[in-house]
């Protein structure tokens, strides 16, 4: 008797597992997202005159086209280089939702934004940051400032446009963990709310890989920052700078500085332009040009050599006062101590480059004196962007 009552009880559980195999429910993801009624506009710029240049020379294709596709701007030639998408209200939406969400992380806890924080201009305040599994990364986390204008990203240059560059974190063991990128298609389409995200942006409710990649870039080079105290300044507002910021700007800008031939143009970043300074003189893409990176002597030998015998990205320096530690590795706490560094740190590295090197063969010194290096922080505070920062549309949808 007990013998059957077992066997009963067995069958009755394993008929009820079985059971509960064959239809596995479908385990649906809620969530309550704070997304507008109609969408955030994205896809237009309002540019102010001073940034029209900028945009119309580094990311001609990205806000302007309406074929909704990839432009290809190589015309067919550099078949293997990503450029960047248009950008839609819809599809930057998506990404911004992806940015947000945890869940492109294999255990759930890393987000595109734990390291890109809205309130410091999308970078993190630590030299390294910790991603999947408490790792950290060796280069400090960098803003994400007009990317859209970027042919190089990343510290070393290695990848470039967004639209190469958005699935790599994703898949990096140390940020985000995720290898097997069909693992996330499937985790996303068992959300309720991506099926509808991805059918406003691209027609359809089918998630793919591309279509991950895609609505991020789109996000990514949406962000757009144009509304600093200096752009006000440019735009006519005499009194937008205060006379020390007025004294620094005009230190930055003097030529025995060199700041602006470097971080140069009103985005302050490098000309990465073909046939540009810092890009390929040849025009061959992905060549053996600099790609925007130069070596600026912060040390006599280095021990992460960037793309080439320590030679690192030139960034922008819009929003740096937000931004810091400062570096490839976040070395400066403060812009008082970078300026301190360019006054008269520079070493002598083998790869120093010629601009830092003075007529007696000695790297650059530039004796400002205490007020001009005041003034010189001054200005850099300036170019903070003060909406960016605020702005809903790039705020996290989860809250
Ligand atoms: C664990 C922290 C971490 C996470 C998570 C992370 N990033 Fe980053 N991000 C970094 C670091 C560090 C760098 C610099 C890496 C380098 O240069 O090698 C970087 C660089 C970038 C850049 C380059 C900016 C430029 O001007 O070159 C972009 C864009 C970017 N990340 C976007 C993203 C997106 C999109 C995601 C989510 C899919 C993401 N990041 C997730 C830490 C992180
Ligand atoms: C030869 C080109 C060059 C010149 C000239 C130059 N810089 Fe730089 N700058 C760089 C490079 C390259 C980096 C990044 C280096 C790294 O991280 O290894 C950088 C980084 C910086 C950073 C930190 C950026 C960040 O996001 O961490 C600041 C601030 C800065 N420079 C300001 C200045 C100022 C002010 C001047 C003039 C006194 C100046 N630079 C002159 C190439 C240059």
């Amino acid at each position: 008797m007990k013998k059957n009552a077992l066997f009963i009880a067995l069958a009755v559980m394993l008929t009820i597992g079985l059971a509960s195999c064959l239809k596995e429910p479908k385990v649906v993801d809620s969530v309550k997202l704070n997304l507008p009624e109609q969408a955030y506009n994205y896809a237009s710029l309002d540019l102010p005159e001073h940034m029209q240049f900028e945009f119309n020379a580094n990311a001609p294709t990205v806000f302007t086209n309406n074929s909704g596709g990839v432009v290809d701007p190589g015309f067919g030639f550099f078949p293997d280089i990503v450029f960047n998408p248009q950008v839609t209200d819809h599809g930057a939406t998506l990404g911004r939702v992806l940015f947000y969400d945890t869940k492109l992380s294999l255990n759930n806890a890393v987000a595109c934004a734990s390291c890109h924080k809205q309130e410091l201009a999308f970078a993190d305040p630590t030299a390294g940051s910790k991603g999947f599994e408490g790792k950290v990364t060796d280069r400090n986390s960098m803003a994400i400032i007009n990317v859209a204008l970027n042919r190089n990203l990343f510290w070393d240059s290695r990848v470039q446009s967004a639209k190469e560059l958005t699935l790599k974190p994703v898949q990096n063991h140390i940020e985000m963990g995720m290898e097997d990128l069909s693992v996330l298609v499937k985790k996303l389409a068992k959300t309720d709310y991506y099926p509808g995200l991805f059918s406003k942006a691209y027609g359809d409710s089918q998630i793919t890989e591309e279509r991950i990649s895609d609505a991020l870039a789109q996000f990514l080079c949406s962000m757009v920052s144009v509304d600093s105290r200096f752009d006000a300044f440019m735009t006519g507002d005499q009194t937008a700078l205060s006379d020390l910021e007025k004294l620094g700007m005009d230190v930055f800008f003097r030529a025995e500085t060199k700041c602006a031939s470097c971080h140069s143009g009103n985005n302050f970043m490098a000309d990465d332009r073909p046939g540009g300074e810092y890009g390929d003189p040849d025009f061959g893409f992905g060549g053996g040009g600099p790609k925007g990176t130069a070596n600026n002597g912060l040390d006599l030998t280095t021990t992460d050599s960037g793309l080439r015998n320590g030679q690192f990205r030139i960034p922008s320096l819009r929003n740096i006062a937000l931004t810091g530690p400062y570096m490839h590795d976040g070395r400066f706490k403060s812009l008082e101590e970078v300026v301190e560094f360019y006054d008269n740190g520079i070493k002598l590295h083998p790869n120093l480059d010629k601009k830092l090197i003075g007529d007696d063969g000695e790297p650059l010194r530039l004796n400002l004196s205490s007020l001009e290096k005041k003034a010189l922080v001054a200005f850099l505070e300036s170019l903070s962007d003060r909406s960016l920062i605020v702005d809903e549309k790039f705020s996290n949808p989860f809250n």
